[in-house]
């Protein structure tokens, strides 16, 4: 497994590699690897030759008073854990060598953008899409593959290529879960044993959602409804938003119509780590 830090190295590296007619998967992670991220890299060699993964915890898309500080750092393990997963190239960059000089220009995504991790986290997602604008740029992928787990940046990072027209095709990957149905988060170690427990609650109340939907109800703000009480039962929790909404659009429709499908999104605090997770719905 090949490591850089330096983006010229890297981008002499891989003109070899596409020169060669090998394509490029790519896998752009802060780090703090977990099999959620190595599922990516398994998907990136059921299609792509050499596989490249990214370990940079990007400064611009924290705001202020946000955990980008503490948030963990753990190089020597991650590079392990990529080879182990069969990564070929670690990308790891520090931050001056990513923002080498100061930054006059922002990728912004609009209405996407506007709700949800929007409005909770301001700034974030302009930091998300110029990072990863610039990673398209340095590495070049053919594909990149992004968690279903962020769901809206899945939405954010695809309108992004298309409006572009960045040549990359950007993939969806299922989110995984530990046993009791948590989603795999870097952000999981912040949580004290009891509320580990109780951070259960974001998969239960997503499943309470799609079970009332499949027992036929089709109106949204009921559902949402439903779903924050189930939250509100959970004292070390609390709750940010429940949300419905079109996959594509993240509009939220009234009805639920027949024959469409719909994305259930959830934020939650439980102590200080705020946990997200999502799930999707088909309506018969
Ligand atoms: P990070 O949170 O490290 O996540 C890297 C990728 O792993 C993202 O595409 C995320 O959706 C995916 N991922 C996280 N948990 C997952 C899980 N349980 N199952 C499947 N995939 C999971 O997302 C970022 O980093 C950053 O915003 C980044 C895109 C790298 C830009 O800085």
């Amino acid at each position: 497994m090949q490591v850089f830090t330096s983006k010229r190295e890297l981008r002499q590296y891989l003109d070899v590699v596409r020169q060669s007619g090998q394509t490029v998967g790519f896998v752009p992670t802060m780090g703090a690897l977990h099999r959620g991220h190595l599922s990516l890299v398994e998907t990136s060699q059921q299609s792509c030759d050499v596989h490249v993964m990214s370990i940079f915890v990007n400064p611009l898309q924290f705001g202020a008073g946000e955990d980008f500080e503490k948030y963990p750092r753990q190089l020597e393990e991650d590079l392990e854990k990529a080879r182990a997963a069969g990564v070929d190239v670690v990308f790891t960059p520090d931050t001056n060598e990513m923002y080498e000089t100061e930054t006059h220009t922002t990728v912004h995504v609009s209405d996407l953008t506007e709700r949800f991790e929007g409005e909770f986290r301001p700034g974030h997602f302009d930091g998300v899409t110029t990072v990863v604008a610039k990673l398209f740029n340095i590495v070049g992928p053919c594909r990149a593959f992004f968690g279903e787990k962020d769901f809206q940046q899945l939405v954010v990072v695809k309108k992004m290529v298309a409006d572009l027209d960045i040549p990359v095709e950007v993939i969806g990957c299922p989110t995984l879960r530990e046993s009791d149905g948590l989603a795999m988060s870097s952000r999981n170690v912040y949580l004290q044993p009891d509320e580990r427990i109780a951070a259960t609650v974001l998969h239960r109340t997503l499943r309470a959602g799609v079970a009332l939907i499949e027992a036929g109800e089709r109106d949204r703000t009921f559902i949402e409804e439903h779903m924050a009480s189930i939250v509100a039962a959970e004292p070390l929790a609390h709750l940010e938003y429940v949300a419905i909404v079109d996959p594509e659009t993240l509009a939220s429709p009234e009805q639920l119509r027949s024959g469409t499908s719909v994305r259930l999104l959830i934020v939650a605090k439980v102590g200080t780590p705020r946990l997200l997770d999502n799930i999707g719905a088909e309506i018969n």
